[in-house]
């Protein structure tokens, strides 16, 4: 009998932990890997916080034997990583670059060594740079070339990856990347950036049929989502509501699962953009879904509202406001686990037969306290956030929701973007002056966690 701490999630629910490529590989140099938008997003001053970078990161293209262990020692099942494009094609395009299918042959086979499933995503954020240069994401040529990549990873890893991703939050390189110019590529085109948000998915639909072609199954996408609660009653805090509910969640699902736009963007999308709805639509094996905290939102009003603390230049036909009432991690965001359980029900409810199982892809806080005297990293908000998430993720569950499987992120604190490294999000602490990684308390609590759903 099982002494399961979540006992509603199914026997076979699979356990994991999230990376991404540029937050924790570093070497950008090494390795024939070409330079992405987040290399030149971070070369620029003022651009992310102290002028912080990848450039090292974690340092895991070279200690991926010590962070494969101690994966190991944590008893997951899967270790979601992301494929950095631009140590595959240095320019996103061409010849392979054989060192750089090296480093993944051995990341990969250590994973498989210490029985864990690599579980890896085609692209993080991390466009390379030569691409980024002739419009990135808002050039329909780069879906061409994504699907070109996607056949090169899939013939060279078929064998030995058993579950794929395709892209990672689409929705935040279109709003954050193009929309308000707070993380690479650093442009604020507003609603200008729609077209990105389109490409992406084409890309994603396009990859899907590329692995497939190469012999690679049970394939889905990693989507942020966040449920989206109206300031308050009055139609224009609705109707701004309503609105961002679709820019932030439903573009990005309703196309793959459904086949279709909400009608209210169409007027935003590239001209012919319905003629790819069979294309995105292609069927996948299973849906993730990135949930972090839901997103209170008002009409426009006399301030525009903040993004990770960023006031965004830019008018908008919605504000996003303060949730008030819960507690907030040390990125001040607000720690609701009942949205999480509202979220999937909500997914259950607009999708119904057409949502295939769903992963949980990411979740997680930042919680930034470091060792003490002792050396012990005690996070005891990351054990709570995370017990809470997963009870509500154990709620959807038993309200009839599929979720197959869990990846918190993250496993170690890595690079966050825009924030650099001010913000925490690791089970396991990095010492960025002397790469030394602790595992916090949440660390010995989530082994306890896998271990009693054995
Ligand atoms: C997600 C993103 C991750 C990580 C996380 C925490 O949006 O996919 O790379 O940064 O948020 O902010």
């Amino acid at each position: 009998m099982s002494n399961s701490a979540f006992p509603s999630l199914p026997a076979s629910f699979v356990w994991g932990v999230s990376t991404a490529a540029y937050q924790i590989e570093g070497a950008v140099t090494e390795g024939g890997r070409g330079a992405t938008s987040w290399d030149a997003f971070c070369a620029t001053p003022g651009r992310v916080f102290d002028g912080h970078t990848g450039e090292i990161a974690c340092d895991h293209y070279h200690r991926y034997p010590e962070d494969i262990a101690l994966m190991k020692q944590l008893g997951i099942d899967a270790y979601r990583f992301s494929f950095a494009w631009s140590r595959i094609q240095p320019t996103g395009s061409g010849a392979v670059n054989a060192d750089g299918l090296a480093f993944y042959d051995r990341l990969v086979d250590g994973l498989l060594e210490a029985g864990i499933a690599p579980t890896p995503t085609l692209f993080h954020w991390d466009t390379p740079l030569a691409l980024e240069e002739k419009g990135g994401w808002l050039n329909r040529d780069i879906t061409d070339r994504f699907a070109d990549y996607a056949h090169i990873m899939g013939t060279h890893f078929a064998d030995r990856i058993p579950q794929w991703i395709t892209i990672n939050e689409p929705v935040v390189l279109t709003m954050l990347g193009y929309g308000a110019g707070i993380q690479a590529p650093g442009q604020q085109l507003g609603f200008g950036a729609l077209p990105a948000a389109h490409h992406q998915l084409l890309a994603h639909g396009r990859a899907v049929t590329a692995l497939r072609a190469a012999g690679a199954d049970n394939i889905g996408i990693a989507n942020n989502h966040a449920p989206t609660w109206a300031a308050s009653e009055k139609e224009e805090d609705q109707q701004a509501a309503g609105l961002y509910d679709a820019i932030a969640n439903w573009v990005f699902a309703d196309p793959i699962l459904l086949g279709r736009y909400p009608a209210e963007l169409e007027p935003f999308l590239p001209v012919g953009a319905q003629d790819d709805l069979p294309a995105i639509s292609v069927p996948i094996d299973w849906y993730g879904i990135n949930y972090y905290n839901p997103t209170k939102v008002s009409a426009p009003g006399e301030s525009t509202g903040l993004i990770d603390g960023q006031e965004l230049d830019i008018d908008l036909p919605f504000a996003l406001q303060d949730i008030e009432g819960y507690p907030t991690t040390d990125f001040d965001w607000p720690v609701v686990p009942e949205a999480f359980t509202e979220l999937l029900t909500s997914f259950q409810t607009r999708y119904g037969s057409a949502l295939p199982p769903i992963y949980i892809t990411e979740n997680g806080c930042a919680i930034n306290d470091g060792p003490n005297a002792d050396g012990v990293v005690a996070d005891q908000r990351r054990i709570d956030y995370t017990a809470s998430h997963l009870a509500a993720i154990a709620d959807a569950v038993d309200a009839g929701v599929d979720v197959r499987g869990y990846f918190h992120w993250s496993l170690l604190d890595n690079f966050e973007w825009a924030v650099g490294f001010s913000q925490r999000f690791g089970l396991i602490y990095t010492d960025y002056e002397t790469q030394e990684r602790i595992p916090k308390q949440s660390y010995w609590w989530y082994r306890d966690v896998i271990q009693s759903h054995r």
